[in-house]
């Protein structure tokens, strides 16, 4: 569903809702309503394109901007990232507009380069570069890696308005065109789920921008997002919340027990685990992968100090699903977290020395040696289990 919001007079959001696509970017990222992605059109002396869209949406939202064209050519095209997403159909708009003017950082002419095999009418533009494209003023700043090399950031300065594609989205499926026609504790939810799923592995990069931001002193009224809601009323909100996600906030007592379990030995161990950690004081969350959303654990893993990771032995290694979580939280660079592993065998203890290696590799404090138990733990096993829990703890 397309649906064209004005902003200002002159300024319009196209965004696409689509209920249907469950898998943000690609099939990496499950999520629960469905996705939304958003581009601004402003109509200027000079007609401003900020960003495009994914292709498959490319034959949705072309009558949408042709009515607001009403039969002017784009003169600009800014391109604050080079991910399909957003520039899917980049090529399909400079096809029908071959004599415009395009703005991007230099990683981003990099980029689109290994993209689109073909030269455009490319400007490096970054902080401190304007661009007049009539009665506003267009100002830049490169926010590299957070979440890729290109990224930067789009100010209009007469409106106080943020172009800020990727950063500040949420997962947030809904027809409310502002932030305050929500609950904000419901936006800043979605926002942490995005945020962690897609900009905590580049959690330092972050912390830099927002330093950088600071000083900058742009005064900003609204934020437009590639993804989620406008916000408006939210904003100061939506900065802290950034920061304390940059700042690597941790809450000491809450934990997370998440593992895999095929016939329910090493579920039978994640219960005891679970009941001592909250005998304990712990906040304790419990998943078991294969029937849990992955997207939901990444964000539960953002401000945890203990992660108790289990498998059972499976042809002698650990099972597929810890193997994709533990690339996650590989590819996460978490700080500061400690880490306890565990599972069940049938006749040989052979996987859990490399569960353990793997968790420390992702640099996890290992706070014990692996907690095993052969098939079924039995009464004083699961007592072993609580005992070996309430040592290191
Ligand atoms: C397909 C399959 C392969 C297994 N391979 C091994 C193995 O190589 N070595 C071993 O010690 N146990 C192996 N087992 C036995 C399990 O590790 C054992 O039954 C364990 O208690 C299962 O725990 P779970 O119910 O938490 O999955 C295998 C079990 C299955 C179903
Ligand atoms: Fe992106
Ligand atoms: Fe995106």
């Amino acid at each position: 569903m397309v649906k064209v919001n004005k902003i200002k007079d002159n300024i319009y959001q196209i965004r696409v809702i689509d209920k249907e696509n469950k898998n943000f970017h690609g099939c990496i990222f499950p999520v629960i309503d469905g996705s939304s992605y958003a581009f601004y059109l402003i109509m200027d002396e000079q007609v401003t394109l900020v960003d495009t869209i994914d292709d498959i949406y490319y034959d949705e939202v072309l009558p949408e901007i042709d009515k607001l064209l009403n039969g002017r050519k784009i003169d600009n095209v800014i391109v604050n990232h080079v991910e399909p997403d957003h520039e899917g159909s980049f090529a399909l708009v400079m096809k029908d507009n071959p004599q415009a003017n395009v703005y991007t950082s230099k990683a981003g002419i990099k980029a689109m380069q290994e993209q689109f095999f073909k030269e455009y009418n490319y400007n490096v533009v970054g902080y401190g570069d304007s661009l007049n494209i009539g009665k506003y003023n267009l100002l830049f700043m490169e926010t590299p890696l957070v979440h890729w090399p290109d990224n930067m950031w789009t100010y209009l300065q007469e409106e106080k308005i943020l172009f800020s594609n990727d950063a500040f989205g949420q997962l947030l499926v809904d027809d409310v065109v502002y932030d305050e026609e929500l609950d904000k504790d419901k936006l800043l939810k979605y926002s942490r789920e995005y945020y962690a799923n897609i900009v905590m592995p580049n959690n330092k990069n972050v912390k830099a921008l927002l330093t950088k931001f600071a000083n900058v002193n742009w005064d900003i009224e609204l934020i437009c997002p590639a993804h989620g809601i406008m916000l408006k009323g939210y904003i100061k909100d939506m900065l802290a919340q950034y920061q304390s996600f940059a700042n690597n906030t941790i809450i000491d007592n809450k934990a997370l027990v998440v593992y895999e379990s095929i016939w329910g030995n090493t579920k039978l161990m994640a219960q005891s685990i679970v009941d001592e950690l909250v005998s304990k004081g712990y906040e304790v969350k419990s998943y078991q992968l294969s029937k849990s959303r992955i997207s939901e654990i990444m964000d539960e893993m953002m401000d945890t100090k203990l992660l108790v990771l289990g498998s059972s032995n499976h042809n002698n290694c650990i099972l597929p699903p810890v193997a994709d979580f533990l690339e996650r939280v590989k590819a996460t660079h978490f700080e500061n977290r400690n880490g306890i592993v565990f599972g069940s065998y049938g006749w040989a203890k052979i996987p859990f020395n490399d569960l353990k290696e793997r968790l420390a590799a992702a640099k996890f404090n290992i706070l014990t040696e692996p907690i095993i138990v052969n098939y079924t733990p039995h009464q004083e096993e699961e007592k072993t289990i609580k005992d070996e829990i309430a040592q290191v703890i």
